[in-house]
C-alpha cells in the first residue's frame, strides 16, 4: 500500500484531486468510482477548480458511485445522487450519459443491483475507486462482517453509521434504514484505490488497515490484499 501521509485535510484534498487530475490526463477515458461523505469533499473542489484552471477533457470519462440510500429518489436533498451533482457533476458538466448511481427507489432492487454489476461491467469496469472510510471500518456501505465475495447489494444500515450520517438529516429518524452499495468484491475488482482518510474519528479504522491483518470486523482491512492502494490520511487519523 502507498502511504500519503498530510498535514491537514486540505492537503489531503490537494493531493487526491491531483492524483485523480493526473489519472484523468494520461486516460481521457478514466471510469471514475466516486464515494460520497463529508471525506472526499474537498478533493472534489479541488479537483473542480484545477480542470477549471488548467483544463481537462473529460468527455469520455464515466463515473460509477459506491452507494445511494433506499427510498430516496434522486431529487431528495440528502440523495447521493443530489450530492453528486452538486459537487461533481454539475461543475464539470457531466452529462447524465457519463454518471452512475444506483437507484435506491427502483421497485426490484435485487435487480437494480445486478444491473449496477453489469453496467460497471459494460463500461470497462472501475480504474479509480474513490473511497472514504467509516469509524466502524466501512468501505462503500459495507458494514463489519460484510462477505468479502460481496457484489452490489442491499445492506442495512447499522445504528452507528445512522448515526453517523444522522448530521446531514434534521433527526435521526429521517436516516434511511437501508441503501445499495457496491459489495466488497465490486471494490476489490478496481484496477486502483485511493482511500481518504480525515479527523481523529478515523484513527482506530486506519490502525486496523495499518496493521495489515485481514478481519471481517473492520472491512477496509482487505484492502490490504488489493494490488494498488493509496492511503492518503492527515495526520489526525494517523497514530501508527
Ligand atoms: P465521511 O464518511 O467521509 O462523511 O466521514 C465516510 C464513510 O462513512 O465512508
Amino acid at each position: 500500500m502507498n502511504i500519503i501521509e498530510t498535514t491537514n485535510y486540505s492537503t489531503l484534498s490537494e493531493k487526491a484531486a491531483i492524483l485523480i487530475f493526473n489519472q484523468i490526463k494520461s486516460n481521457p477515458r478514466l471510469v471514475l468510482g466516486a464515494a460520497t461523505g463529508d471525506t472526499p469533499k474537498g478533493t472534489y473542489e479541488q479537483l473542480v477548480n484545477r480542470v477549471k484552471r488548467e483544463g481537462l477533457n473529460l468527455s469520455n470519462i464515466n463515473t460509477v458511485n459506491l452507494d445511494e440510500y433506499v427510498g430516496l429518489n434522486a431529487i431528495h436533498p440528502q440523495s447521493y445522487w443530489n450530492y453528486m451533482q452538486e459537487n461533481l457533476y454539475t461543475p464539470l458538466n457531466l452529462s447524465k450519459d457519463q454518471a452512475f448511481i444506483p437507484d435506491g427507489t427502483a421497485v426490484d432492487l435485487e435487480d437494480e443491483c445486478d444491473k449496477y454489476e453489469q453496467r460497471i461491467e459494460r463500461i470497462g469496469g472501475i480504474d479509480l475507486q474513490i473511497l472514504g472510510i467509516g469509524r466502524n471500518g466501512h468501505i462503500g456501505f459495507n458494514e463489519p462482517f460484510t462477505s468479502f465475495s460481496s457484489r452490489t447489494h442491499i445492506v442495512t444500515l447499522t445504528e452507528s453509521t445512522r448515526k453517523a450520517n444522522a448530521r446531514f438529516f434534521s433527526n435521526i429518524k429521517e436516516v434511511p434504514t437501508r441503501a445499495i452499495t457496491m459489495g466488497i468484491s465490486t471494490i476489490m475488482k478496481s484496477k486502483s484505490i485511493v482511500l481518504l482518510a480525515s479527523g481523529e474519528g478515523k484513527a482506530a479504522a486506519v490502525d486496523k488497515l495499518l496493521s495489515g491483518k485481514v478481519d471481517p470486523a473492520w472491512p477496509a482491512t482487505i484492502l490490504n490484499e488489493h494490488p494498488n492502494v493509496t492511503l492518503i490520511v492527515d495526520n489526525a487519523a494517523k497514530n501508527r
